[in-house]
């Protein structure tokens, strides 16, 4: 019997494609205009600028560029910020916490055999849209010190951070907040945390993008990525065979001068959790995304027959979760699944979001194999420049952008 971690030394070969593509400075450029959309309104950094313009004096730290550009100033303060009106969720939005299910997303163990895992993992895919991986073969003391670098860069001093902070999504690596629109107001509610963003690939090209602070960021990063590029190689293989198709399909599907983002979260604790989220509740655009997060901490939480399950971390672990693309590949076997981030009173958590999809060029619908008369398309083609349009368009609220592509059947 074939083995997983045999299958993990053939990755090797792809990782040297994840670091030779020809294609950087057109990625660099596609990247540039894809990126999520989330920002804090004016009124919003007003306010809450003369909120805060009381701590920063009282620590005597430098206060006017951090204030004007990035009203937040949680990293390492000791106080956690205030709960503003204009950080309280409409009610509909509200995360109603004790609705919360008990029921738990798979753990996979991927050292089990392989026809194993692959069952498992399609399961998982079909039911789930998210697992959770142990024996994954990315080193833990690597992981240990990318969630250590991401704290880091989250704790520098505001005015360091300022310099990073910006709305202007053509930025390829910036820091910013997500927000929600407020129905009845338009108005835009800050979310509980502070992201990160940056591309991360090619590998030898993008870290001299980033910023020197923390200092161990660009070395750590640079050698996480090339790990999870491996690992996502693996799991595309493992998802493709728990469709019945060829190993490579799903990878070629996606190949073709992908889109390679990277979200790093930071949620602070906050004063009240029932009144805000740290994300909203969303699906990821792209195909695929593996997420490192503070082990002792719980936040992230799924969406499963219409109630949330919270996500509890499993020590080692990676969580691994199917984007929207993969639901459209799949002909909507495999789901792409509504998600949130929660707050928490006493700790801080951090979470570092690793995202794989096509170029903005690439042709996105079902798998043919996957179409039949059983199963007819559920989904019409697209370029994925189309998806990220229509991503775009639905800006601020709950984004339902696969919707948009599909087809309905008549009777
Ligand atoms: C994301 C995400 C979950 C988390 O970044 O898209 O869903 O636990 N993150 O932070
Ligand atoms: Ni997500």
């Amino acid at each position: 019997m074939q083995y997983l971690h045999s299958a993990v030394h053939s990755i090797e070969m792809l990782l040297n494609t994840f670091s030779t593509s020809p294609n950087h400075a057109c990625l660099r450029g596609q990247l540039a205009s894809s990126w999520s959309l989330c920002y804090l309104t004016d009124t919003l950094l007003v306010t809450q600028k003369r909120l805060y313009s009381t701590s920063f004096k009282q620590r005597g730290s430098s206060t006017c560029k951090a204030s004007n550009k990035s009203s937040f100033r949680w990293a390492k303060d000791a106080t956690s910020p205030m709960m503003v009106p204009g950080r309280i969720l409409p009610d509909d939005k509200k995360p109603m916490l004790s609705d919360v299910s008990h029921c738990h997303i798979p753990i996979l163990d991927m050292d089990e055999p392989i026809d194993r895992v692959i069952d498992k993992v399609a399961k998982a895919c079909e039911e789930y849209g998210f697992f959770q991986i142990i024996n994954h073969k990315v080193p833990q003391e690597l992981c240990q010190n990318m969630l250590t670098a991401v704290t880091d860069l989250f704790h520098l001093p505001p005015e360091d951070k300022a310099l990073l902070f910006s709305d202007d999504q053509a930025k390829d690596v910036r820091i910013c907040h997500h927000y929600r629109k407020d129905q009845a107001s338009q108005e835009k509610i800050a979310l509980w945390s502070e992201v990160f963003k940056h591309s991360w690939h090619p590998i030898d090209d993008f870290t001299h993008t980033l910023p020197r602070n923390p200092p161990q960021y660009r070395k750590v990063i640079a050698l996480y990525a090339k790990n999870i590029g491996g690992l996502m190689t693996l799991l595309l293989s493992l998802m493709s065979q728990g469709l019945g198709l060829e190993p490579n399909c799903l990878n070629d599907k996606i190949r073709g001068n992908p889109t390679y983002r990277v979200q790093a979260n930071y949620y602070p604790p906050c004063p009240n959790p029932e009144l805000t989220l740290g994300l909203g509740v969303h699906t990821d655009r792209d195909a695929l995304t593996v997420i490192l997060t503070t082990p002792e901490v719980q936040g992230l939480q799924v969406l499963k027959d219409e109630k949330w399950i919270a996500v509890d971390p499993v020590p080692g672990a990676l969580i691994v979760n199917l984007g929207d693309q993969l639901q459209v590949l799949s002909n909507g076997q495999y789901k792409s699944v509504l998600h949130r981030a929660i707050t928490n009173k006493t700790q801080n958590r951090v979470s570092l979001a690793m995202f794989y999809g096509p170029g903005k060029d690439t042709l996105i619908g079902p798998i043919e194999h996957l179409v039949n008369e059983k199963h007819p398309p559920r989904y019409r083609s697209y370029r994925f420049s189309e998806f990220l349009d229509e991503f775009r368009r639905q800006e601020g609220n709950r984004r339902r952008v696969k919707e948009a592509f599909e087809l309905h059947m008549n009777g």
